[in-house]
């Protein structure tokens, strides 16, 4: 019934601040660069996807648990995990506006502009010494046609101050990544539940990073939401191979059924050598063709010991794990998958965005699991007591059921219209009929297909 289609970015945030999914941050103020808040459809559809990904990788899997960690740790946490030393870009910056750029990004837009295959010259795989000489001898410009310096390393981390000892505050910084808690923790968590090797441990939470490229919407932000996994192993025990391979196929059947995304706009991408994070030995990417290209959606990678030895030598403490039947005592190996929930509500915006040319209608194909509302309670004219009391009757049914959204601004015709751009699965007019028999009108979202139903058969027939 419907074709796939490729919305533009702006046809995306155009909506979402229209319908009130996302809104700039601050906008009063004149808004604040890559900070977004998230309006009253937006934070129900980030809770569902959020909810879904609790219950898919926590609740319904007996090797997981659940954390909550802190978003400021004790500073030594980044010192030991290497991102003090080494979580950066490659910056530039334009000689005349000193605006900011990430050098990688310039070249990526140069390439596209020349029409250059990105196989050709892989970015992914340069230096920042090489990075600089292509731009040089390339020249090129920043995107005010400017020149631009040489590139250096900037690092991502967010740094504050807490409290006060004799007069000096006392640097921390924002969580770069929620993963940190997860391996700080890993002792506790050890001590206190009846986890036995393999298990993960699962956290959702906000990060924190300085990021400079501006213009992608909630792609890429400075502050944003990670659920990421940390699972556990002997990797004398169990293949990393294998648990890799588990690991990808969960995370692709929860971006196809449980988000409903089309297959056909997703990919894996292996990083190469050069590009892989000093703490990794393998890393695959989970790519979603976003409106402005390929791009990173979740990544996976095997992290060995590293994390876990790096606390064990910064924190003098044992993060060992103690086998129950051999009691070998070992460090154990990890696989990590971290997504951005941000990312994923923007993919699931842009797969679910389809204009119908035939009805002139935007819908939002949203999975009825991650529709900010799932049914919509119309009474047909404002001006009926009866008919007003009787929805506000089958409101009170449904919401005890779902999230139930009331409209009775306009026409039927303008209420279905408006219910369709914001995903709503279904909408129920209430009528003079419904006052003769107890029935409704039950208009199906995708077909726009209407039936009269019997308020006595509503809740069951609710999609969620
Ligand atoms: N613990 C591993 C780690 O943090 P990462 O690839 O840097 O790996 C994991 O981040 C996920 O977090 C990414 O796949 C992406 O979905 C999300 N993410 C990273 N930086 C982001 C940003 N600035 N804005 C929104 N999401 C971001």
């Amino acid at each position: 019934m419907f074709t796939s289609t490729h919305p533009s970015l702006e046809d995306i945030v155009a909506l979402a601040k229209r319908r009130g999914f996302v809104f700039p941050t601050s906008e009063i103020y004149g808004g604040l660069a890559n900070s977004y808040d998230y309006g009253p459809l937006g934070a129900e559809l980030l809770r569902n996807i959020r909810n879904e990904w609790w219950k898919q990788f926590i609740h319904k899997r007996r090797d997981m648990v659940g954390l909550d960690s802190q978003i400021m740790l004790h500073p030594e946490t980044w010192v030991a995990s290497g991102h003090v030393g080494s979580f950066s870009d490659p910056l530039v910056e334009d000689k005349v506006t000193a605006k900011r750029y990430r050098a990688d990004h310039l070249i990526e837009a140069w390439l596209k502009e020349q029409k250059l295959e990105s196989n050709e010259v892989q970015v992914e795989n340069m230096r920042i010494e090489e990075m600089g000489e292509f731009i040089a001898t390339k020249n090129i410009t920043s995107p005010d046609g400017n020149p631009v310096t040489e590139p250096r390393s900037f690092n991502l981390l967010f740094e504050t101050a807490i409290g006060s000892v004799a007069g000096e505050k006392s640097k921390v910084y924002l969580r770069g990544e929620t993963a940190q808690g997860i391996f700080s923790n890993f002792k506790q968590i050890l001590d206190s539940t009846r986890v036995q090797l393999p298990f993960g441990v699962g956290q959702i939470g906000k990060s924190f990073r300085n990021e400079i490229t501006t213009g992608q919407f909630v792609f890429r932000t400075l502050e944003f939401e990670q659920a990421e996994i940390e699972y556990f192993f002997n990797p004398a025990q169990s293949d990393w191979k294998e648990l890799f391979e588990d690991w990808k196929k969960s995370m692709w059947s929860f971006v196809t059924e449980i988000l409903g995304i089309q297959a056909e706009n997703l990919r894996w991408r292996q990083h190469t050598d050069k590009e892989r994070s000093h703490y990794s030995k393998d890393t695959y990417d989970l790519d979603y063709n976003f409106s402005f290209g390929w791009k990173e959606l979740w990544g996976i990678a095997y992290r060995t010991d590293y994390d876990l030895k790096q606390h064990i030598n910064h924190s003098g403490k044992s993060l060992e794990y103690t086998d129950p039947y051999t009691g070998e005592k070992f460090v154990p190996h990890v696989i990590e998958p971290a997504v951005g929930v941000n990312r994923m509500f923007l993919m699931v915006l842009s797969d679910a965005y389809f204009y119908d040319a035939e009805r002139q209608r935007t819908v939002l194909r949203l999975k009825p699991n991650l529709a900010p509302y799932k049914v919509a309670i119309f009474p047909l004219v404002k001006n009926k007591p009866e008919i007003v009391a009787k929805a506000e009757e089958v409101y009170q049914l449904c919401a005890v059921v779902a999230p139930t959204v009331w409209d009775d601004r306009g026409n039927i015709g303008k209420r279905y219209l408006s219910q369709d751009e914001i995903g709503t699965p279904a909408c129920i007019t209430i009528d003079y009929q419904t006052l003769e028999d107890n029935t409704v009108t039950w208009r199906d979202r995708d077909t726009t297909e209407q039936v009269r139903v019997a308020i006595s058969d509503l809740a069951q027939r609710i999609r969620m």
